[in-house]
């Protein structure tokens, strides 16, 4: 399988702005694999985070892969203008485009990779048609907008599922998982399937940031080898 390897991609929106640069490297220190970062509109979610400008600003401070989560209505409006920022992949949500093989051709003829995104009410059947274009399949485990929230369940049987289904597509694609991701459940998911880690408050809100990213690396490294 292609993308058999666990990353923990921490989610600066839980980090400290005024610091971003220190937090950016005290994750790397411990060994993040990519920086995910959470651009929200206030329509799509109902909250506003942060930009192209961030992303071109983080391009500089990190040698990282950056996982750009577009929570924005039509996407595709704004995915030339994020790859040329300095995103890797772009991540943008099913439900935010009526024309979600477009926008996902558009991030790979821009040279990123390309993600498709799930709210937690939209099942994994909605990507069927899709899953051969993708590198990335985000399931949401938090209705999206808010870092902070509770884990919701539920998603583990999508990523299930979704690792069924993975073997016959294209080589497969990576299983991401997103919101409420902590200690607690980091075995569960990478038994499920899950590849890659989105975590924010457990990783930031926490005395020590490169300490949480190694634990989180630890429990799902450890639960992925027995898995049976
Ligand atoms: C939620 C965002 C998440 C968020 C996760 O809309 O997509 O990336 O930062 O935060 P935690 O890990 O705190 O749930
Ligand atoms: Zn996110």
């Amino acid at each position: 399988m292609r993308y058999a390897r666990i990353e923990i991609a921490p989610s600066i929106l839980a980090a400290d702005f005024t610091r971003l640069g220190e937090e950016v490297r005290a994750v790397e220190q411990g060994g993040a694999d990519v920086i995910h970062v959470d651009v929200m509109d206030g329509h799509f979610v109902p909250n506003i985070s942060i930009g192209i400008p961030v992303v071109a600003s983080l391009r500089k401070a990190t040698r990282l892969p950056l996982d750009v989560h577009l929570m924005i209505e039509q996407p595709e409006r704004y995915i030339e203008e994020f790859v040329r920022a300095g995103a890797d992949r772009v991540l943008v949500h099913q439900e935010a485009t009526v024309h979600l093989d477009r926008a996902l051709a558009m991030i790979r003829e821009h040279g990123a990779q390309a993600g498709a995104v799930i709210n937690p009410a939209t099942p994994v059947a909605m990507l069927t048609e899709v899953l051969d274009k993708v590198e990335t399949v985000l399931v949401m485990s938090v209705n999206p907008g808010f870092g902070g929230q509770k884990f919701i369940p539920g998603s583990i049987e999508k990523i299930r599922q979704l690792n069924q289904w993975r073997a016959r597509y294209n080589g497969g694609f990576r299983i991401e998982v997103d919101g409420g991701v902590d200690a607690e459940n980091a075995a569960e998911l990478a038994q499920a399937g899950a590849n890659t880690f989105v975590a924010g408050t457990s990783i930031f809100h926490t005395p020590d940031a490169a300490a949480a990213v190694r634990q989180m690396r630890k429990l799902a490294t450890e639960a992925l080898s027995q898995r049976v």
